[in-house]
């Protein structure tokens, strides 16, 4: 089989990834033709991402639009796990998010999971975890959240708003379900144990502190999953809702096999890589050309397998004409790739003098957001 080694927890990602197989074993739900619609029709847009099929599965989505329908508007909540730079794979879930901000506008509860990353990833210190607290932070705020909407949640520091319902959470669930859902062995330390119930506490945040059930959907790729079965399989038992989730495939990395690996720094491009950096990074990026330009001219390339396309379709090229365009000139092989490399070279060159500019605008603005303003709302 090929792709007997397929492996994707929230830890840890690997193999040749059969999305449709992902759907079966986690038992989540294609966003079908009709569901697509729906969307467009509520959000009064279409997105790229969905029509692509690159955001392509979900959990009651169908659900939570019939209670917007009527008038039961839900909260957005996603979230991070700080243990370093943010590269472009994660934005496209955030990016994502945003759009479903603005279209339905809703709140969004934003969870930095610095516990989590202190306990999974070993060499990190508390230090550091802090550190890529912040410096993510303002990743996620450049990207333009509205402060008024949108509350970053920090697990370590905003411990108090989360303790009473992760302890309500942990109660509910065995040792034997985590080990089950998250493949945890012995040598798991008792921290990462208790952490899905960290997780899955700001589905319930926003019903909690202001004593109304209220739906939740959970925009984020499908590595998370695990955590939705959990949380759902809770929220029964403590009488609230269940989160609502839709799910995005992954953004391969530029390397031949399509992983972004922390150990190799050319493999993915960072928000904070300078424009040159990233620039050298698309120019060495694996793509789908022939050995030669001769054959290529011939046979035409492949896009299919290409992380520069991957590009295009998940960020840089929203526009279907356009990238319809290029795939056409990439097959007939009208294009070569080195051609193809500079066209999305200044696309993401200019992407990140964007970003890092809205980066410095952002920096001192973190606390603006920050989640401790619903003290205020738990004691009232
Ligand atoms: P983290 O920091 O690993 O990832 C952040 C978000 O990015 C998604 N993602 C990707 N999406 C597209 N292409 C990729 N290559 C790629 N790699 C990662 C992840 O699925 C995630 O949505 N435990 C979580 C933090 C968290 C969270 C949440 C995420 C806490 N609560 C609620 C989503 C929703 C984590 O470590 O994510």
């Amino acid at each position: 089989m090929p792709d007997e080694d397929m492996i994707v927890t929230p830890w840890e990602v690997k193999g040749k990834i059969d999305y449709d197989r992902l759907i079966e074993q986690f038992g989540t739900q294609r966003i079908d033709h009709q569901l697509k619609e729906r969307i467009y029709r509520l959000a009064g847009e279409r997105h790229f991402l969905i029509e692509r099929e690159l955001v392509y599965s979900h959990r009651d989505l169908d659900w939570l639009l019939n209670e917007y329908e009527r008038g039961n508007r839900f909260v957005i909540y996603t979230g991070r796990g700080p243990s370093g730079q943010v590269h472009l794979g994660h934005i496209v879930p955030w990016l994502f998010t945003k759009w479903l901000q603005d279209r339905f506008k809703t709140r969004l509860y934003f969870q930095l999971t610095n516990d989590e990353k202190f306990w999974f990833d070993e060499p990190l210190s508390i230090e550091e975890v802090h550190r890529f607290t912040r410096d993510n932070a303002i990743d996620i705020l450049a990207l333009g959240f509205k402060p008024e909407n949108t509350y970053l949640i920090d697990d370590i520091r905003h411990i108090d708003l989360l303790y009473e319902l992760a302890v309500m959470v942990a109660k509910r669930v065995t040792f034997s379900t985590a080990r089950a859902v998250y493949g945890f062995d012995n040598s798991m330390n008792i921290g990462g144990i208790f952490y899905p119930s960290l997780q899955a506490v700001p589905a319930f945040l926003h019903s909690w502190i202001y004593g109304k059930n209220t739906p939740c959907l959970i925009p984020c790729a499908i590595d998370q999953d695990p955590h939705w079965r959990v949380t759902r399989d809770v929220a029964d038992k403590l009488g609230y809702y269940k989160p609502a989730s839709i799910q995005n495939k992954f953004v391969p990395g530029l390397s031949e096999g399509g992983k972004m690996s922390a150990s190799d720094p050319m493999s993915a491009i960072f928000t904070t890589d300078s424009p040159r950096l990233a620039k050298k990074k698309v120019l060495s990026a694996f793509t789908g050309g022939r050995t030669s330009a001769e054959e290529q001219r011939r046979l035409g390339a492949n896009p299919d397998v290409c992380s520069v396309f991957m590009y295009y379709k998940f960020v840089f090229m929203p526009d279907d004409r356009e990238l319809a365009e290029i795939e056409r000139k990439c097959r007939g092989g009208e294009i070569l790739c080195g051609e193809c490399k500079l066209i999305l070279a200044p696309l993401v060159m200019d992407f990140l003098e964007r970003h890092q500019a809205a980066r410095e605008e952002f920096k001192d603005r973190v606390d603006e957001f920050s989640a401790a303003r619903l003290r205020e709302d738990i004691r009232r």
